[in-house]
């Protein structure tokens, strides 16, 4: 159902630990203070679409980005949000818009690369085995080309080292 009408480059935006973790307990489970400094350089100014869990982790909707939030209770409600029922509802308020980030959870990273919908995956190896709750690997499918790889070491404001990898459709 690839409708590339007016549809924006749509990217997926994740970190996972060695083991494929990304959340525990509705967080993350590590502090990385140049990921987040990444994630906020590279989405502001463009929509967010996360799953419920995801907006509540943030706590809030984070500035200077459209935040769109999906769940299937239509009641949920929570200030600064637009809030759709499906992922399809949610790309639908996004025609006409340059460039998307769909920035978790789990289920909407694996429906929308299952349906083919992302361009992009920027993605953070944090190099470490975490526990958790979440996961979600990297597809591994020859569709997927690696087009950037930084190596970065840990330090007093990064826990652990981790590496960015930049993934396009091929
Ligand atoms: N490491 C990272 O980069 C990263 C990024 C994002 C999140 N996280 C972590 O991941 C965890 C949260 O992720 P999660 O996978 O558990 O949950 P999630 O995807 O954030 O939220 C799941 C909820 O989203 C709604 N939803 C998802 N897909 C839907 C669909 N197709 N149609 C309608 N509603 C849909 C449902 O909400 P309702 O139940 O309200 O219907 C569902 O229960 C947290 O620990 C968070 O910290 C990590």
């Amino acid at each position: 159902m690839k409708d590339t009408e007016n549809r924006p480059i749509l990217s997926l935006i994740y970190a996972a630990s060695e083991n494929d973790v990304i959340g525990k307990d509705n967080d993350i489970p590590w502090r990385l203070s140049a990921d987040l400094k990444r994630f906020k350089q590279l989405t502001t100014g463009h929509p967010i679409i996360m799953g419920r869990k995801t907006f509540e982790s943030l706590g809030r909707p984070l500035p200077k980005r459209r935040n769109i939030v999906i769940s299937r209770n239509a009641a949920f409600h929570a200030e600064g949000i637009e809030l759709y029922g499906s992922l399809e509802a949610a790309l639908a308020a996004c025609k006409g818009e340059a460039q998307a980030f769909i920035i978790g959870g789990a289920g909407l990273f694996a429906e929308s690369i299952d349906k083919d919908l992302i361009d992009t995956i920027y993605f953070t190896r944090v190099h470490a085995e975490i526990d958790g709750d979440v996961s979600f690997p990297l597809p591994e499918s020859d569709a997927w080309q690696i087009t950037d790889v930084a190596s970065n070491q840990a330090d007093e404001k990064n826990e652990f080292a981790y590496t960015y990898v930049t993934l396009k459709k091929g």
